[in-house]
Formats: structure tokens, C-alpha cells, sequence
């Protein structure tokens, strides 16, 4: 496995790997990787001849900077992961590298609703700073195939429409939700929790687990403040959203009749944490 910190080699690097005719899996992370990171790479190992991991804490995404300068950075760990995973390379640009000048390239593209609800309500700006670093990544690997995790289902539908909106020539993966054997869905903020916190986590996914049975026997209006009653219920968790929104178009849905179409998303604080998790309703 090599390990490369610029742009021109990590291009060099992988153009080389191409020009002999090898396929290209892409998982860009921001690093603190778990579990939920490296089914994304052992996915990518088998479907494609070549993995790279991108690792970048992208400052432009984060809306609130306590979040960015607490982010977990453990690279010599998130290293040894990704060779035992069976990663080929791991890119790891500088902000200096990615932004020359402070300088982020623009981005003029129309998200619809899918950037202003939920996430993109609560945390202005930060799709955008999610799209246009995927852009510039996507740009530098040039990937056949880019991993993601529905655990972020809605940046997932964000970057499913940046690749159609600018016809990029990736096929973009969307791979299951990794869970903690308690239901908490894997996520490197969970290293910030207490051990307090941490035990009254599993409670925002027993919550989502129940959602589908509660909408046979009530409407969405009811269900939605029967979830937010019962997270909070646990003192210490405080819910921002509890949403249940239409897979594609991520707008509220209104009958449960629609559920077969649904995802219910939720958002949720403990302490200085914020953590989100969501379950399709369909399946
Ligand atoms: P990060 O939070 O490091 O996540 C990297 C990828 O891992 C994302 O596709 C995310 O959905 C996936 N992932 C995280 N936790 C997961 C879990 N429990 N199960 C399955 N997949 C999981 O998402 C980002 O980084 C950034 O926004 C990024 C796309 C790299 C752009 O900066």
C-alpha cells in the first residue's frame, strides 16, 4: 500500500494503474476510520482492481468550528486499517494542497430541496462544501466506481446528483448502514461521546427500528412526535429533526400509504455531539 500527500502523484500513481487497464474504487473519507469505513474499501477491493482511500477533514463543510477542530484524527491508525482492509492507496492532501490560496473552487449547481432540508437546513453551506471537495476528488482519481455509505443518506442523494447534474463518468455505490452490535450506527463522532452518552446512544436506532410498525396503526404527523417523544424520553438526547421523507426527492412525505417510498431521518444531540441515523422504510 502507498501513501502519497499530492495531487500530482497521486494522479501519477493512478493514471499509471489505468493506462494498464486497471478498474478504479474510490472511498473518500475524512479518516477516524471504523468499521463502517472499511466494508466501504473491502467492497471496493472486490469490485475494482485498484482502491484508493482519500483521507481530508474538509474545513469547508464544517458549518460550526468547535466540530472541525475536535474532529478525530488518528492517521497512523486509520493507516494499519486500511492496508490489513486490502487498500492499495491512501491520498492524503494538505488543506494547502486541496484549497492553493484559501481558494475553493466554485460550484454552480442547482440541488433542489435536496440541500435545504434537514442537514442542509441545520448546517448551512455544508452540502456545498461536501459537493465541491467530491468534485475535486473525483476529478483527481478519476474512479469508475466511488463507495458511499447510506449512513449519510442524504449527502449520498447530493452526490448522485452532482454526478448526473455534471455527467461525470462514475458509478456511484450506495452500501449499507455498519452498526455497533447494540444498533448505534458506526460514525468516528461516536469516539466523542462519553461513556455516559455512549450508553444511551442505541436508543435513536431502537427508536427508527419501531417506526415502520408504528406507522400501520398511526399517521406520519403522530408518528413523528411519538419518536421525538420517545428519544427524549432518555435524558441527555435531544432530537434536532425526525423526518419522514420520500427516498428520492428527500420532501416530506404525508401518508404513511407512502411509506413504501420512505425513509425516516433523525437527528440528534448529546451534549456537545451531534449524531444522525435513518432507515428505509421499504425494504
Ligand atoms: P466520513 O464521515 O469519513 O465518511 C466516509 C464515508 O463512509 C461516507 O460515504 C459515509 O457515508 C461512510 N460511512 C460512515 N459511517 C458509516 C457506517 N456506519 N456505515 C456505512 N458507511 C458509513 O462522509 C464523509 O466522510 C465526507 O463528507 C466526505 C464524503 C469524505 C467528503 O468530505
Amino acid at each position: 500500500m502507498n501513501l502519497v500527500t499530492t495531487i500530482t502523484e497521486a494522479k501519477l500513481l493512478i493514471r499509471n494503474k489505468k493506462s494498464r487497464g486497471a478498474s478504479i474504487g474510490f472511498v473518500p473519507t475524512m479518516g477516524a476510520l471504523h468499521e463502517g469505513h472499511l466494508q466501504l474499501i473491502r467492497r471496493s477491493c472486490a469490485e475494482n482492481d485498484f482502491t484508493v482511500c482519500s483521507i481530508f477533514v474538509n474545513p469547508i463543510q464544517f458549518n460550526n468550528p468547535e466540530d472541525l477542530k475536535k474532529y478525530p484524527r488518528t492517521l497512523d491508525r486509520d493507516e494499519k486499517l486500511l492496508d490489513g482492509a486490502g487498500c492499495d492507496l491512501i491520498f492524503v492532501p494538505g488543506t494547502d494542497e486541496m484549497y492553493p490560496d484559501n481558494q475553493a473552487d466554485d460550484l454552480d449547481i442547482d440541488f433542489g430541496m435536496l440541500d435545504k432540508v434537514m442537514e442542509g437546513k441545520y448546517r448551512p453551506g455544508h452540502f456545498k462544501g461536501v459537493a465541491v471537495v467530491v468534485k475535486k476528488l473525483f476529478e483527481i482519481v478519476a474512479p469508475d466506481r466511488a463507495y458511499f455509505g447510506k449512513k449519510d443518506f442524504q449527502q449520498l442523494a447530493i452526490i448522485q446528483h452532482l454526478v448526473k447534474s455534471l455527467s461525470m463518468p462514475v458509478t456511484i455505490v450506495p452500501c449499507n448502514t455498519v452498526r455497533e452490535p447494540d444498533g448505534l450506527a458506526m460514525s468516528s463522532r461516536n469516539m466523542r461521546l462519553s461513556a455516559s452518552e455512549r450508553l444511551i446512544a442505541p436508543r435513536i436506532y431502537e427508536v427508527l427500528s419501531k417506526v415502520k410498525d408504528e406507522l400501520d396503526r398511526k399517521s406520519v404527523a403522530e408518528v413523528k412526535i411519538w419518536a421525538t417523544r420517545s428519544i427524549e424520553e432518555v435524558a441527555g438526547l435531544s432530537v434536532e429533526y425526525f423526518e419522514i421523507s420520500d427516498q428520492e426527492t428527500l420532501l416530506p412525505i404525508q401518508q404513511a400509504g407512502a411509506k413504501d417510498r420512505a425513509v425516516a431521518f433523525v437527528a440528534v444531540k448529546l451534549g456537545e455531539v451531534r449524531l444522525i441515523d435513518n432507515i428505509e422504510l421499504f425494504s
